[in-house]
Formats: structure tokens, C-alpha cells, sequence
């Protein structure tokens, strides 16, 4: 399995050109970062650091989408604490610190992946789905039909999209687990390989249908990071080749190293 070469990181001001609220807490946040649009790959991350006032904690957030064109990167985020609250409070105009690209992506040489996400996991899926041009499939899950406004997102992107909530109220009622085999063994199924990320319990539940099918499987991880440059070690994790970091060395990689 190939995994995308290291790019060039920059830590740069960049501008933010539009935030929007999509949903309850959830933003999208784009900015002004042409070096970082040009080398992205999908399932990077970079470290977001607010420069007035100024927190020394940066948050690593996901690559949801990049305009070449533009110079523009996108990412999507739950405000959850203090520091997610004043990125929010960022209007367009003002400036956040951004250091990126990061860590090692998915693979991008599969012919029809089957992507898996759950919860705010959808975000860097974005991306992984717009750079497979319509070859990739999605599976997503949420509680409910209100999280689940990451329909509208992937729809221009091509691909189909299959839903699973958990209580029913839109596409079968369960987990993505709940409709992941029968899409596996559709008849018309040529799906040949698995990209996940989500909460771990549904990445692991993943894994293993992806495994028991035959099927390469990446999966995504969450860790609390530190530097983000693998320099701190706060983000290590122990795998079938030994402590491995999660911002260096991830934050995909194959599901077996790491779970089975
Ligand atoms: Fe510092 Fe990974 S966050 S080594």
C-alpha cells in the first residue's frame, strides 16, 4: 500500500476568506493558503493557532477541501472548547495561524475505494472524495438526520452515498457497521478498498468487516497532538511495528498495523 510522500510544511498568517456555520456548533473555515493548497494531500492535517489573543495551543484539524485555483484551503470544525470557540468569533478579513500540511494521507491509488465516516471523521473524507473524482463511494453514519447536513456536502462530489442513522430518522436504521456487509457483497460491488474515519469504535467495527471481506482497510486516528511534527511525543501509539506517531507517521494508516 502506498501512502503520500511527506510535503513541504509551511507555517504561515493566513487569511480567512469565509467562515460559515453549517450546522449547531459546526463551522467551515476557509483561508488564504496557496502553499498549502498546492501540496495537500487528502487525510493531511494542519495545526490552526489563533494570533489574537494569542493561544499558544494549536488544534489540528483535517483537510476538507482545497481550491488549487483559489489558493484557498477549507477545513470543518465543532467548536467544543475555549480555543474552537474563538476561531469561531474569526471573521473574514482577520488572520489564523496555520501550519501544514502534516502527517502522512490515504492512499490515492485505489480504483473504487469505499469511504467510511462517522461524526465530524467526514470532514477529511471530503477531500479524500473530491480527489477520487467520483471513483469513491461514501458510507456515513449519525445519530440523527440532523447531523448528517455532510449529505449535501459530498453530493457535487460524485459517487453514491449511503446513510445509516441511529435511530432511523434517514437511510437504514443502525451503524455504518449495521450496512457495511451488504454493500461488500453487493453483486455489482468492485469496491477494493475501505478509508475510514470516524470515532474508534466504528473505525475498529470497520476494520474488521473490511478485513473479513478481503479488503485493504485505512483507517484515520485522533489523537491529542502537541507539536504536530512528531518533536513531543504526546501523540505516540503502540502498533504491530512499534511506537509509531500519530502526526508523523499517521494520521491514516492501515487498519491492521494498528488494530487487528
Ligand atoms: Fe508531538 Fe506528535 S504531536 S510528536
Amino acid at each position: 500500500m502506498t501512502l503520500p510522500n511527506l510535503t513541504q510544511k509551511v507555517s504561515i498568517a493566513a487569511e480567512i476568506t469565509t467562515q460559515a456555520e453549517l450546522a449547531e456548533k459546526v463551522y467551515s473555515l476557509s483561508v488564504r493558503a496557496p502553499e498549502i493548497a498546492a501540496t495537500a494531500q487528502p487525510g493531511q492535517f494542519v495545526q490552526l493557532r489563533i494570533l489574537e489573543p494569542s493561544f499558544t495551543l494549536r488544534r489540528p484539524v483535517g483537510v476538507a477541501a482545497v481550491d488549487k485555483q483559489r489558493g484557498e484551503v477549507t477545513f470543518i470544525y465543532r467548536a467544543i472548547g475555549r480555543g474552537t470557540a474563538a476561531l469561531a468569533a474569526l471573521m473574514p478579513g482577520e488572520s489564523v495561524g496555520v501550519l501544514g500540511p502534516l502527517g502522512h494521507g490515504f492512499g490515492m491509488g485505489y480504483s473504487h475505494p469505499l469511504l467510511v465516516g462517522g461524526g465530524m471523521g467526514l470532514s477529511p473524507l471530503l477531500y479524500v472524495a473530491a480527489a477520487y473524482a467520483g471513483k469513491a463511494d461514501v458510507l456515513m453514519g449519525g445519530k440523527t438526520a440532523d447531523e448528517l447536513f455532510w449529505t449535501e456536502l459530498f453530493a457535487p462530489l460524485g459517487g453514491r452515498t449511503f446513510i445509516t442513522t441511529d435511530d432511523g430518522s434517514l437511510g437504514t436504521k443502525g451503524f455504518t457497521t449495521t450496512l457495511l456487509p451488504d454493500l461488500l457483497e453487493a453483486k455489482d460491488a468492485s469496491y477494493d478498498a475501505v478509508l475510514v474515519c470516524g470515532p474508534e469504535i466504528m473505525m475498529r467495527g470497520v476494520a474488521k468487516i473490511a478485513a473479513a471481506h478481503g479488503l485493504p482497510c485505512e483507517v484515520s486516528l485522533e489523537k491529542r497532538m502537541g507539536c504536530g511534527l512528531g518533536a513531543c511525543l504526546s501523540c505516540s501509539i503502540d502498533t504491530a511495528h512499534g511506537r509509531r506517531k500519530v502526526c508523523k507517521d499517521g494520521p491514516v494508516f492501515p487498519a491492521e498495523e494498528v488494530f487487528l
